[in-house]
């Protein structure tokens, strides 16, 4: 744990540098406008240790698959959203030295996130040999009016200083990703174009030919300063070079203006003067106005969506922290954009989409605003023909989601995940069924979201196996949520979410039916949906089977599941945790240890079809056999300790998951954020502690 920024309601303040940490501070200075996104790194340059990140949504590569040994089914590459040309830079060179706060002496660094205003701000005094000194302020926003625009202020206050200090913002296409399995480079240049005004670099990603143009004008606002001025163009590079003499108590100001523009919003034959466009209009508002629109559009979201804690100043900056997020990362206006794991904090996870989504994210946007959440359902309808090409893939009927996607085409490549993690299917029926109980309109229900539901019906229909000894339906073979299991047989929740998405297919089917009868033929025409079909659904249904301990009265998390050893997480040493970083994969498996919500997962959706005592029961059992290794986990649990009144554990575990990242408490911080948890933790506040519970009418 990591106990490094200042309380204060709106703003996560941090005192002093620690180079050795710096990873773990960029991660959370993280901005972005679900356009763009960047991590809180430097503008200028410096040789610590970092991970400049910065990222246009929707922009990105398949990365060739990596791994030991294939098997068919395999995905052939893992889409990754890429790090971008960077427009951030800007290089200071005191009397000729380039400035890097590795090497140089500096006092009073500061890093102040504005929660309120989406704005990062950083300030120190370097610290010359002969006592002179010199203070800057950087600031930067991303805006959330004009998403194509990001605005950058340098200041410098030469306190005591005379000389001259060079500044030199650019624009940068040689950038690359760490994670990149073959250590490829993922960019080629296509145009720059640099005059007095305006400099422009076009790049374009390697196989998927997405094409990034970056515009960028500067202002330099000084009254008396002698300014000299140069082009510097090289490959890949474009970006001037101010030489300012400077006087002690003279401020100068910098202003970069930045307008990013791709092919997947513009044609490749405008899209170098829409940026540019975009600049100049940029340029005419200037920085303040630009940053007052900005403010207004952060003001409109925080009013639909803030969380107040009184009382508790930590609490509340975390709970905040996680909202600030969310809506750094995805606000709906683009319905081809989704929510990674980790926002725009990093290269782990790519970027791209996982069941994180539907299971943990909606519920925020859903109670916050139920456009943005359909544009979210919307998403997954659009793949569902890439769904249908899945599940032919491995062999079956149907639709089958993947576990990680940018495109609709399954990525991932562990086969315990991408060929058994199939419950994924069932957490996006579920996110058309809350969606339809909370706003009451069934017209996306029956419009479009039957056309997914039917398809992944048909996809449990085909996966399942019948055991005529038991005259039961099975489902083996699979990895339930609890990833630290792998190839078991009858997941409960896995078989209780296929059972319930039969369930509700057919109640859809039905009401389309009744209301309905023309568009009813027409689905079962469109689908080659035959009576027979249906019926073998209700069998299904009606004849899952599911694991049950019967002298402790919970659900079996799956078969032999009590056979295993049964050890409780108080019993291991602390040492031991966390279990994936001190045992071995094999000892996990076999072991009763949990890593995230699993049959609480199931009870968590369906608070109404289980009574409390069978609720409390399996949350008095399963809890203390779970490690919450996924930042996923402690929110889940801690809204079902809510429901069934356990109050001080909904409490413990809700403050895992609301500093998450703020304290670094998974120690993982450095690469990146936990997004899907900030979506919990708010959770954890309105359906946990608040406990809004929507109910059919
Ligand atoms: C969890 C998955 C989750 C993924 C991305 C894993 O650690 O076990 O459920 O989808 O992280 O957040």
């Amino acid at each position: 744990m990591i106990d490094r920024f200042l309380a204060d309601e709106w703003k996560i303040i941090e005192e002093g540098f620690q180079p050795e940490t710096n990873r773990f501070s960029e991660s959370i200075f993280t901005l972005g406008n679900e356009h763009m996104g960047l991590r809180g790194f430097f503008e200028e340059h410096y040789s610590g240790d970092s991970l400049p990140g910065i990222y246009t949504a929707g922009i990105y590569y398949p990365d060739k698959t990596k791994v030991g040994w294939w098997k068919i089914g395999y995905p052939e590459f893992f889409a990754k959203i890429i790090n971008s040309p960077n427009w951030l830079g800007i290089d200071v060179e005191i009397n000729g030295i380039r400035l890097d706060l590795a090497k140089e002496r500096f006092r009073a660094f500061r890093r102040e996130l504005d929660l309120k205003n989406a704005k990062l701000t950083r300030t120190f005094i370097w610290m010359g040999a002969d006592g002179q000194e010199i203070a800057f302020s950087f600031s930067r926003f991303l805006s959330m009016a004009q998403k194509n625009l990001a605005c950058i202020s340098l200041r410098i206050n030469p306190v005591n200083f005379r000389g001259t200090v060079t500044l030199l913002p650019y624009l940068n296409g040689d950038v690359r990703n760490e994670d990149a399995n073959f250590n490829e480079k993922f960019w080629t240049e296509v145009n720059q174009k640099i005059n007095e005004d305006a400099a422009c670099l076009t790049m374009a990603t390697k196989k998927t030919n997405f094409l990034v143009t970056t515009a960028m004008s500067t202002k330099i606002l000084t009254a008396k300063n002698s300014i000299k001025s140069t082009i510097v163009a090289k490959p890949e590079f474009v970006g001037y070079r101010f030489d300012l003499s400077v006087q002690p108590g003279q401020e100068i100001e910098l202003q970069k203006y930045v307008a990013v523009c791709t092919s997947r919003d513009f044609s490749q034959a405008v899209l170098e003067e829409t940026a540019l466009a975009k600049l100049n209009s940029a340029l005419a508002k200037g920085y303040e106005r630009l940053y007052a629109e900005h403010r207004r559009e952060m003001e409109r979201k925080w009013s639909d969506c803030d969380v107040e804690i009184r009382g508790d100043l930590r609490a509340q900056q975390g709970i905040r922290y996680c909202i600030f997020q969310l809506l750094q990362t995805y606000t709906g206006a683009d319905a081809r954009l989704n929510i990674g794991p980790k926002g725009f904090s990093g290269e782990k996870y790519g970027g791209v989409v996982y069941w994180d989504t539907e299971a943990f994210c909606f519920p925020f946007y859903l109670y916050t605003n139920a456009e943005t959440a359909r544009n979210l359902l919307f998403y997954r309808y659009r793949h569902l023909e890439k769904a249908k090409e899945n599940a032919a893939k491995l062999g079956l009927k149907g639709a089958l989601y993947p576990m990680v996607t940018i495109d609709g085409q399954e990525c991932h490549n562990e086969w315990e995940i991408t060929f058994e993690e199939i419950h994924r299917n069932a957490a996006i029926a579920y996110a058309i069924y809350n969606y339809t109980k909370y706003t009451g309109n069934p017209g996306y229900l029956h419009k479009y979201g039957i056309e997914v539901l039917v398809e992944i019906s048909r996809f449990w229909a085909d996966r399942v196996t019948y055991n005529p000894r038991k005259d039961r339906y099975m489902i083996l073979g699979v990895t339930g949520p609890n990833e630290y299991e792998n190839n078991v047989n009858n997941n409960w929740y896995t078989n209780t979410m296929a059972a319930w998405t039969l369930e509700y297919t057919l109640e859809t089917l039905a009401e389309i039916k009744e209301q309905q009868g023309k568009e009813y033929r027409n689905l079962l025409a469109r689908h080659q949906l035959t009576v027979e079909e249906l019926k073998k659904w209700r069998e299904i249904m009606e004849k899952m089977y599911y694991p049950y301990v019967e002298e402790l009265g919970i659900f079996e998390q799956n078969d032999l599941y009590m056979d295993k050893e049964q050890v409780l997480v108080r019993d291991l040493s602390p040492a031991e945790l966390p279990l994936n970083k001190h045992w071995s994969w094999d000892r996990i498996l076999r072991s009763c240890f949990i890593k995230q919500a699993d049959v609480i997962q199931g009870l968590y959706f369906f608070p109404e079809r289980y009574d409390p005592e069978t609720i409390r029961k399996n949350f008095d059992f399963y809890e203390p056999r779970t490690v919450h290794e996924s930042s996923l986990s402690p929110a889940i649990h801690s809204i079902v300790a809510s429901r069934i009144g356990y109050k001080e554990k909904a409490y413990e575990l809700y403050l895992r998951t609301a500093r998450l990242d703020l304290d670094n408490y998974n120690d993982d911080t450095d690469e990146g954020i936990h997004l899907t948890s900030m979506a919990g933790s708010w959770a954890a506040i309105v359906e946990g502690f608040a406990g809004l519970l929507i109910k059919n009418a």
